[in-house]
């Protein structure tokens, strides 16, 4: 199905865009997250209201605004997507984007997208046949852009032929095809670990460190979006469950070992928990009471180290098993020690010394140590970190066959 998938929805100007209603419940129905962008013609045909409370999500329309640039830049909206669907597919707009026109918000996007497009082309049979869409349908389906539709029918304008918009249902199929065939990690199985762990003192106490949870979580919704079926063991987090991913919490690093042992085996291990190194070696089972006698001191014992455990998994060590290591100074040396120290195939060094700026910011600065060498990736956001993983994944494992 499509659970995790992210489709911007472009709805140009034409009749058929009163489908595009029916269309988001269709893809929303199957899992997708749908959000739109209406172009001037199709608010001719339908609301911003309406697409938002069905994909309940804002709708963006104005490229020259300031509250959606702040919010979601051109770029940024088609960045987020996984597909970008142009339903209804205009005369006008496949034409823009056969030339490269980059007029409004939607053309912007397409122009400025380097994910899949998919459109649907409604318009009028003469429109449909006319040599200039003709030559447009060329160039555009050259530079690998997908066709659902259009069907032969009655048209709105009362006439008959090609032209007619392929109905919600054959769209959204189209969509599901087009996933199934771009899933290159498909049958193939991932566990990720996120977000800190809590080690008990007593019953209300425990130790903890920062840790959003955010990359981890980013990583896990990045591998299931190419078709890996993902397990996340996650310690505690504000964050949602990452769709299309199965989200096991658990509260120590212990538990934490425990659920992936469970979970394996897998093909691909990433360890993206922030997990502590120690834990209080005899929890408390009643609230430590002041009791006069001044503060308690806490025995502390060692917790499993989690990536070196899983490294060292017999049988079912998997394929691949990445780890990260955050590092102030020397941050590629610490890493490669780091690296041969855990049995891990990957570790992505992460600088965090204060000039870069990455503690509590959203950017990460990534070297990726591997058996290789060293690859430096460009400051970038986390997100992003997690979608180059997930690419370098995909490739190493395909390598590896
Ligand atoms: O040793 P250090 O904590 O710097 O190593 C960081 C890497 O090891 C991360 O990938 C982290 O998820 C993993 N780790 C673990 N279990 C631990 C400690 C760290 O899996 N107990």
């Amino acid at each position: 199905m499509l659970h995790g998938k992210r489709v911007l929805l472009i709805v140009s100007g034409g009749i058929a865009a009163y489908k595009s209603l029916e269309l988001i419940r269709r893809l929303r129905e199957r899992g997708a997250a749908v959000r739109c962008v209406l172009t001037r013609g199709g608010a001719q045909f339908v609301t911003p209201l309406s697409l938002s409370a069905l994909s309940e999500d804002k709708v963006y329309t104005d490229l020259f605004s300031l509250t959606d640039e702040a919010e979601m830049g051109h770029i940024q909206l088609s960045r987020d997507a996984d597909l970008l669907l142009v339903v209804p597919a205009s005369a006008d707009i496949l034409a823009k984007m056969a030339q490269g026109l980059a007029d409004d918000l939607a053309t912007t996007a397409l122009l400025a997208t380097d994910k899949e497009v998919m459109v649907a082309p409604a318009m009028n049979v003469r429109m449909w046949t006319h040599p200039a869409t003709q030559a447009n349908l060329e160039t555009l389906r050259a530079r690998g852009v997908h066709f659902v539709g259009p069907a032969e029918g009655d048209m709105a304008c009362g006439e008959f032929g090609p032209g007619r918009m392929a109905e919600p249902d054959e769209i959204a199929d189209a969509v599901s095809d087009f996933f199934e065939s771009s899933a290159p990690l498909a049958g193939r199985r991932a566990l990720v670990t996120s977000g800190p762990t809590h080690e008990p003192i007593d019953p209300v106490r425990y130790i903890a460190n920062r840790s959003s949870g955010r990359q981890g979580h980013a990583i896990a919704a990045a591998l299931a979006r190419r078709g890996a079926q993902t397990t996340l063991v996650s310690g505690p987090t504000n964050l949602p469950d990452p769709g299309g991913v199965e989200v096991v919490r658990v509260e120590s690093a212990r538990d934490m070992l425990e659920a992936c042992e469970k979970a394996l085996p897998a093909d691909v291990a990433v360890c993206a928990a922030a997990v502590a190194d120690w834990r209080v070696a005899r929890a408390a089972n009643e609230k430590l009471k002041k009791n006069g006698a001044g503060a308690p001191t806490l025995e502390m014992a060692e917790n499993p180290d989690i990536l070196a455990t899983l490294s060292a998994t017999a049988n079912t060590r998997p394929a691949l098993v990445v780890g990260f290591a955050a590092e102030t100074e020397n941050v590629v040396e610490h890493a490669t020690a780091k690296r041969e120290r855990k049995g891990c195939d990957w570790i992505l060094a992460n600088d965090v010394s204060p000039s870069t700026g990455t503690f509590g910011g959203e950017d990460n600065t990534i070297h990726l140590v591997s058996a290789d060498g060293v690859e430096d990736w460009p400051r970038m956001s986390k997100s992003d970190v997690a979608e180059r993983l997930a690419d370098r994944i995909v490739a190493a494992l395909g390598a590896a066959e």
